[in-house]
């Protein structure tokens, strides 16, 4: 099989060049970069984890399309993340502006080979049903949902005519047991684990992965926004410790870095089996419930 590889001139010019799939896998095991001349678009890619997964993926030899509302933060990051990577200015829950950063990926880099739809608002709902306001929960549900949802028709309509192509979303733990965000936040979170399972049973007929990803709690940007003002009277540092201290993995925190192994694992080949996956990075948090026996010497 031939697959088109790109390649770039010192002066920074970029021609398309077909190579043997064989040469391609050896050439990337070679050069030890797992996403070699690969052009990704990630959504809500500023901070945080998609910034991270952005980080790795150009770091494996990957085009980045950073994607996301905040215009300064987007380009400062790509900035700093160099030449490999281009911030365009995207609100997922507006379809013409995911089809623009589509169109863009495309018209730069003249393929899309990764569409990694993270972009997510935990929203300010209160967290009991008799308070929900309908109207911020269906602001939850077009940023997190409809925004997902628009990322992989537009991705889709891309990577059917390739035959290729790999599409990750980010749903949460909050998405796989209840009771761990708000309902509006938990909710769309489940939705988005259902619609990669829904859209999988489709794209596998034209070669195209999906897969999505359920992070653990990670005090980047949405949580500590949210939490702070639960927390409205600790500073930003006591409020990360809280985060940091609510896992079951002795020794471990959970990192934007650990969702970025995971999110470069299921965009590369080593996962080019696994489709319609959600991989659940938390140190098994929500994997157990402990039983609450007492010690024997407590009871008669
Ligand atoms: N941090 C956590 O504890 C945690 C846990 C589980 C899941 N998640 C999910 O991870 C994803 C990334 O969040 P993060 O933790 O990196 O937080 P973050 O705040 O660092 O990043 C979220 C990004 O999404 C962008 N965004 C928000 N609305 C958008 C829109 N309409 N269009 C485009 N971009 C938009 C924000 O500007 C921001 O850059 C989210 O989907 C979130 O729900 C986070």
């Amino acid at each position: 099989m031939l697959r088109i590889g790109l390649r770039y001139s010192e002066n920074g010019c970029c021609s398309r060049v077909l190579v043997a799939e064989s040469f391609y896998r050896f050439l990337s095991t070679k050069t030890g970069r797992k996403l070699q001349d690969k052009v990704a678009l990630i959504t809500g890619a500023a901070s945080g984890i998609g910034k991270a997964t952005a980080t790795e993926f150009i770091n494996n030899g990957a085009k980045v399309i950073l994607a996301d509302i905040q215009q300064q933060i987007g380009q400062e990051t790509a900035k700093e993340l160099g030449p490999n990577a281009t911030f365009i200015m995207c609100d997922v829950s507006n379809e013409s502006d995911v089809s623009r950063a589509v169109d863009f990926a495309v018209s730069e880099h003249n393929q899309l080979d990764i569409m990694y739809n993270n972009a997510g608002i935990i929203g300010s709902n209160p967290p009991n049903i008799v308070d929900l306001d309908l109207a911020l929960f269906d602001k939850d549900m077009s940023t997190n949902v409809r925004g997902a949802m628009a990322g992989i028709k537009h991705a889709a309509l891309v990577m059917i005519p390739r035959g290729s192509g790999s599409i990750l979303c980010t749903s949460s733990v909050s998405g796989v047991i209840g009771g761990m965000g708000t309902h509006a936040y938990s909710v769309s979170k489940f939705a988005v684990i259902g619609m990669v399972k829904s859209l999988a049973s489709e794209l596998c007929k034209f070669g195209i992965r999906i897969n999505c990803i359920s992070p653990f709690a990670i005090p980047t940007p949405i949580a500590m926004k949210h939490l702070s003002k639960i927390y409205a009277h600790l500073d930003a540092h006591k409020v990360e410790e809280i985060v940091n201290n609510l896992g079951v993995l002795k020794g471990a925190i959970c990192e934007a870095s650990d969702i970025a192994n995971a999110a470069l694992y299921l965009a590369s080949d080593d996962a080019k089996y696994v489709s319609g996956h959600n991989l659940i990075v938390d140190g098994g948090f929500t994997s157990f419930k402990n039983l609450d026996f007492p010690a024997p010497d407590q009871v008669q």
